[in-house]
């Protein structure tokens, strides 16, 4: 039971939320664990997201699989692990990565520039700290994640293939899913792939969150699906904040 103190706060804070998204203010509901888990895990992460995270994560429609497309460091995978805990999600979480880095423009042989560092050694140690960060912040939910790009994940889901992840567990894929993040490929043939096979599988009620789809940022391929998604009729729009979060319409 909350003391009136803390009823109080929790009230105040709320009342903030609301004026500060009536401003335009993307709404934050960092907590403070978030604040730990994005001081120790690299990533790229507009806190925006988060709500969208929450509002998903509260209202999902079924027990079926939630998909991360593009998980860097694990950043977004952990807080999603976060606010799943929060909710007791107790779906099934995967995540794709070929851990290549769009745009990155370095063939796997070359060095970054000005270092003695192969590419290879880099996106090797990203991986690596992507497998410990998410084995440290989420031991207890851990994710089937699969080392490749979100057109193989969706073609081995379509196919139901039996996947290993990169903790060595194996995985069936397959069947309906009830959230997906898209934040692998920003570019406009990446995203409305992304976004066609995402709504291939999910569910009626089921979430799609776009990262990077605010106005004013140079994601225009991503803003672009993102309109076609937003005048469709079979998805409204939950929440822009700045990203855009959709949910799926009963057909
Ligand atoms: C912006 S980062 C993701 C950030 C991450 N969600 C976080 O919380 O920090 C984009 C990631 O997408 C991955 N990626 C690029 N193309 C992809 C694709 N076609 N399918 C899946 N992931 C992809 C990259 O390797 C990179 O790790």
């Amino acid at each position: 039971m909350d003391s009136p103190r803390h009823f109080l706060a929790r009230a105040l804070r709320r009342v903030a939320r609301a004026v500060d998204s009536e401003r335009g203010q993307p709404i934050d509901i960092s907590d403070d664990y978030v604040t730990w888990v994005c001081f120790a895990n690299a990533g790229m992460l507009n806190r925006g997201n988060l709500y969208c995270f929450d509002y998903a994560l509260r209202n999902l429609p079924s027990t079926d699989p939630i998909v991360e497309i593009g998980s860097f460091c694990g950043l977004s995978t952990n807080l999603l692990v976060h606010y799943m805990r929060k909710h007791g999600a107790t779906n099934h979480l995967f995540t794709c990565d070929p851990w290549d880095f769009e745009r990155s423009g370095l063939s796997s042989g070359e060095n970054l520039p000005g270092s003695p560092l192969s590419f290879v050694e880099y996106r090797n140690f990203v991986k690596e700290t992507y497998v410990r960060n998410v084995q440290m912040f989420s031991r207890d939910h851990l994710p089937h994640s699969v080392e490749c790009s979100s057109d193989e994940f969706f073609d081995a889901w379509r196919k139901k293939l039996r996947v290993r992840d990169v903790f060595g567990r194996d995985a069936e894929l397959g069947g309906q899913i009830s959230f997906c993040y898209v934040d692998g490929n920003h570019s406009e043939e990446f995203a409305r792939r992304d976004f066609d096979n995402c709504n291939e599988f999910l569910a009626p009620g089921g979430f799609v969150l776009f990262d990077d789809s605010a106005k004013g940022l140079p994601f225009h391929g991503v803003q672009r699906v993102v309109a076609e998604v937003s005048a469709s009729c079979r998805y409204e729009m939950v929440a822009c904040n700045p990203n855009h979060l959709f949910r799926k319409l009963a057909e």
